[in-house]
């Protein structure tokens, strides 16, 4: 079993999406072993980005990723992390294959529904960055 991180990003919430985002994510075989509803401020924003710190886009993402609140959460499945990815589709909702979270609500390349750890490393940041060993279950 592996686990990877996830959040339902503002544009999800916003639009009252968080039910259908998570029947897609017990559908696929996902248990949720950590779910909180949270707003992160722009500070916190950043340091969950700061592998993009240099990219043109870090600060447009901060800013949207601190408008309103995201549900973040804790996934676990044999081969999460690629299971997730690949169930999210591609970053542009534009180019995201049929049947994916991000081709079905995605609204652009910034507002793109969900986010998903690309790799083990980035899980084992962002899992504790959010969740105390405590909070998963
Ligand atoms: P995520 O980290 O959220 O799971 O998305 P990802 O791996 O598919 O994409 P990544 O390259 O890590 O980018 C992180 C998030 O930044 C926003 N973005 N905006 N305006 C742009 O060109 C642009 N490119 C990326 C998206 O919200 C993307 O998910
Ligand atoms: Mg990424």
């Amino acid at each position: 079993m592996e686990r990877t991180f996830a959040i339902i990003k503002p544009d999800a919430v916003e639009r009252k999406l968080t039910g259908k985002v998570l029947d897609k994510i017990e559908g696929a075989g996902f248990k949720v072993v950590g779910m909180k509803k949270i707003q992160l401020t722009k500070c916190e924003a950043e340091g969950f980005y700061y592998v993009h710190r240099e990219r043109p886009f870090f600060g447009d993402l901060c800013t949207f990723m601190s408008r309103s609140p995201v549900v973040v959460l804790a996934l676990e499945k044999d081969n999460a992390i690629a299971a997730w990815r690949e169930l999210m589709g591609a970053t542009n909702p534009a180019n995201a294959d049929a049947g994916t979270i991000r081709k079905e609500f995605g609204v652009s390349i910034e507002e793109n529904t969900v986010h998903g750890s690309d790799s083990p490393e980035s899980a084992a940041f962002e899992i504790p960055y959010f969740f105390s060993q405590l909070e998963l279950c």
